[in-house]
């Protein structure tokens, strides 16, 4: 379970981007957060992320207040995330499966293990077929199901995306949120981040509204896996 309580961020700038927000996302769930521009959504998933800390509330992750971490213990709390970004961050010049292995490489995993689960992953999202294309050679909705593809090669329990259809079409959008529901549906806890109101109508999952740092709406379509 996740639960924000009384979260406060105020930037240097004096803008107080979360004003005493409350949340509480049970495991497996998939949760949309919906809000105008500049309402805190991306602040929230940061302070989630370890990117940026509250100034003051606390953030429980399955138990640990993750306002307090020691800063050694951060890389492993991490590693228990996946992250979806809505421009991409791939390495353009690197191939498919070498943008995706690298997460593998990077948290130290052995090189055995890395090309069977590379494989799987990239079947998961439809692109065993691009494997060796270089990722500047794809399309924007290619582009985001290699990011999906390595936000789940180390089996997080949690996939984390901001805006991830932000920068691709309608069609693809669909895609890309369908791929996110079936992961779901394994027991991934999903929390998506979007401005896309038709797209989050496209689908029967729990839905949030921000407005100035605050939760306003939860329309308690509670979708939860126990
Ligand atoms: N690093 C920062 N420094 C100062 N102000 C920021 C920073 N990041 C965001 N803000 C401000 O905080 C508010 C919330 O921003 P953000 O969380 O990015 O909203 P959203 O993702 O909903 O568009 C906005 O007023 C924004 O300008
Ligand atoms: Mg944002």
């Amino acid at each position: 379970m996740i639960e924000f309580k009384n979260v406060v961020k105020n930037y240097e700038t004096g803008t107080r981007a979360l004003d005493g927000l409350n949340l509480i996302i049970p495991d497996g769930q998939f949760l949309f957060i919906v809000g105008a521009s500049g309402s805190g959504k991306s602040t929230l998933l940061k302070i989630f992320t370890k990117e940026e800390e509250p100034s003051s509330g606390k953030v429980i992750v399955n138990g640990l207040d993750i306002t307090t971490m020691k800063k050694r213990k951060i890389p492993y709390y991490r590693r228990s995330l996946g992250i979806v970004f809505q421009d991409f961050r791939l390495i353009e010049k690197m191939t498919v499966f070498e943008n995706v292995a690298f997460a593998m490489h990077v948290i130290g995993a052995h090189p055995r293990e890395v090309s069977s689960r590379v494989d799987y992953v990239l079947n998961l999202v439809d692109l065993r077929d691009k494997s060796s294309r270089k990722v500047r050679e794809l399309s924007g909705g290619e582009k985001q199901r290699v990011g999906l593809a390595r936000a789940l090669v180390n089996n997080p329990g949690i996939i984390i995306a901001d805006e991830p259809t932000g920068n691709i079409d309608p069609a693809m959008s669909f895609d890309i949120v369908n791929l996110l529901s079936s992961i779901n549906e394994c027991g991934t806890t999903v929390i998506m981040v979007t401005h896309d109101i038709t797209l989050v109508k496209m689908f029967n999952f729990r839905v949030v509204e921000i407005s100035h740092g605050r939760l306003i709406n939860d329309n308690k379509k509670v979708v939860k896996i126990e």
